[in-house]
């Protein structure tokens, strides 16, 4: 039977190219920051292998039986081929899915060995901690211990081994570029190698359900070249800068005043906290609120006045009373914040 209509040939064509672009732009998008299928690291690299090995398991098998089923359907009843039911039953439904099974599962447990590559250097010793809704991280060994938030910095082409635990509610640390995921279980520590290849930016996410703002537990990883690691480092060690300027002087006296260092750290000034994120160097970070907004004036103004429209449920309330002077204040010393 003939079709009813005919396909142009410039539709056809328009189609085709539509198609085309449809398939290159989502493989342009599989070289995200954010993407199991773009691995930078050996671990990722392992689970992208298992994946598409899966895939590619399954699309044979899927094809095998569709192929059977339009056998099935269309072949005219006389000219099947005599194949008994039990034959098919055994060959087809119990020897073929223990031999592929079987199969995958070897394949898979001698891949999974690349997840747990070790990594003990006493000098970088990262540890995060999870809380509703932002990454709380330190860097312990080889001197001052330094906090930051949402931000890790790690040195590229060797394995950095994280501890991770939580100060509340179960979280699920994950770097889809770099590694499989771990969670973060009340009472325990758990580890996780992360290694990426050469340097560059990945965006990690917590991807157990953790509350309202769960989507909003981003992360960076910032993979660097040994000395620019180091160099960074060396700076995070150092406490925060003194006012350079009568103005950012106010600034300091106002962030005190509104109570801000009850819940944060400023190291050097004041008392140790860890309510909120440490904001010794909170202006070399890229993002503020657990990578909800870029780090800029505008929004560190933002955050500080309307942290509950920023993200509703948050442990830091808004603060609809400070005066606009006091605002522009507090951000110009959180901005010298370097
Ligand atoms: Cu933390 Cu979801």
């Amino acid at each position: 039977m003939k079709p009813p209509y005919r396909v142009p040939s410039a539709c056809k064509k328009q189609t085709s190219a539509a198609l085309s672009a449809l398939v290159l732009s989502s493989l342009a998008g599989c070289r995200g920051v954010q993407s199991t299928l773009w691995p930078q690291g050996p671990a990722a690299q392992a689970i992208s292998d298992i994946g598409w090995v899966m895939f590619a398991g399954a699309a044979v098998i899927l094809l095998l039986v569709m192929a059977l089923a339009l056998y099935a359907i269309f072949r005219i009843p006389e000219k099947r081929l005599p194949v008994s039911a039990n034959a098919l039953i055994a060959v087809g439904g119990v020897g073929l899915p223990v031999v592929t099974l079987t199969a995958l599962l070897i394949y898979g447990v001698i891949a999974m060995g690349y997840l747990r590559a070790g990594a003990d250097d006493p000098d970088v010793q990262i540890e995060v901690i999870g809380n509703q809704w932002w990454w709380d991280v330190h860097y312990r060994g080889g001197g001052q211990t330094v906090a930051t938030a949402n931000e890790i910095h790690i040195p590229a082409g060797v394995p950095v081994k994280i501890s991770v635990r939580t100060r509340d509610v179960i979280h699920s640390f994950w770097v889809p570029n770099l590694a499989g995921k771990i969670d973060l279980i009340p009472g325990r520590i758990n580890h996780i190698v992360l290694q990426a290849d050469r340097p560059g930016m990945f965006r990690g996410q917590c991807a157990e359900f953790c509350g309202a703002q769960h989507a909003r537990m981003a992360f960076v990883v910032i993979a660097e070249p040994a000395d620019v690691y180091a160099a960074w480092l060396a700076r995070q060690r150092q406490p925060a800068a003194t006012p350079a300027n009568a103005a950012i002087a106010r600034g300091r006296d106002a962030f005190s005043a509104s109570g801000c260092m009850v819940c944060h750290t400023v190291r050097g000034v004041g008392v140790a906290q860890q309510a909120g994120p440490d904001l010794t160097h909170v202006a070399s970070r890229k993002y503020l609120a657990a990578g909800t907004l870029e780090n800029n004036r505008a929004n560190l103004i933002e955050v500080i006045a309307r942290s509950q429209t920023v993200k509703p449920g948050n442990r830091m309330p808004s603060y609809p009373d400070l005066d606009k002077k006091s605002l522009d204040a507090i951000a110009s010393y959180l901005e010298s914040l370097q």
